[in-house]
């Protein structure tokens, strides 16, 4: 008869006793988990705050190689989206644009190779060409005019940085 009743309550459970009530579960743990966590941040915030700058400098990344991954499906008439080119174009120059803010000291980790903070001039001239690059190309799509030449010269700027600051 137990058995019965259970199978004939998959959730198995009711949430209307104080102790088993969902509140009631996830309350104490949700406490504990905030108090090691403010423990933790304390005892390691700098260690924290350099992780979180590497994996939001590869997320970042990874969007831009996604936008050019989209534009090159585009260009090479994988789809028809034309007017997809635009948009794709303008969060390269958006992203770009803040680029050189995603590498400050102390965050290496994943790809970043250590030269970027031993050589900051020549990092800073592949950066720079970068956000040269990418506002030109913005520029040629929206323009209406041959894309090809803009397209080329922004390529080169993020092989010309992954060639010496970037790992494999
Ligand atoms: C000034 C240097 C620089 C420029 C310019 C640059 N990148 Fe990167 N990129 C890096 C570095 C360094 C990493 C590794 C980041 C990390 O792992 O923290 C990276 C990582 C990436 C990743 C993540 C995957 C991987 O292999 O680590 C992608 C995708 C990517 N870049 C695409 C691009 C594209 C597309 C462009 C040009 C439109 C570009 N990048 C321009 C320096 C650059």
């Amino acid at each position: 008869m137990e058995q019965a009743q259970t199978t004939s309550e998959p959730m198995g459970r009711s949430f209307g006793t104080s102790d088993t009530s969902l509140w009631g579960r996830l309350k104490a743990p949700m406490g504990r988990k905030a108090l090691l966590g403010l423990s933790f941040v304390m005892a390691s915030s700098a260690a924290l705050a350099d992780e979180g700058a590497a994996d939001y400098r590869y997320h970042t990344m990874e969007a831009i190689g996604g936008h050019l991954s989209a534009v090159v499906d585009i260009l090479q008439g994988k789809v028809a989206h034309q007017a997809h080119l635009a948009p794709h174009a303008n969060a390269i120059a958006e992203m770009a644009a803040i680029s050189d803010t995603l590498f400050p000291e102390g965050s290496i980790g994943g790809n970043a190779k250590a030269a970027i903070w031993e050589q900051p001039e020549a990092f800073a001239e592949r950066m720079a060409a970068f956000q040269d690059a990418a506002p030109a190309f913005r520029d040629a799509v929206v323009g209406g005019g041959d894309i090809g030449p803009a397209f080329q010269t922004l390529g080169q700027a993020c092989k010309g940085c992954h060639d010496d600051f970037k790992d494999e």
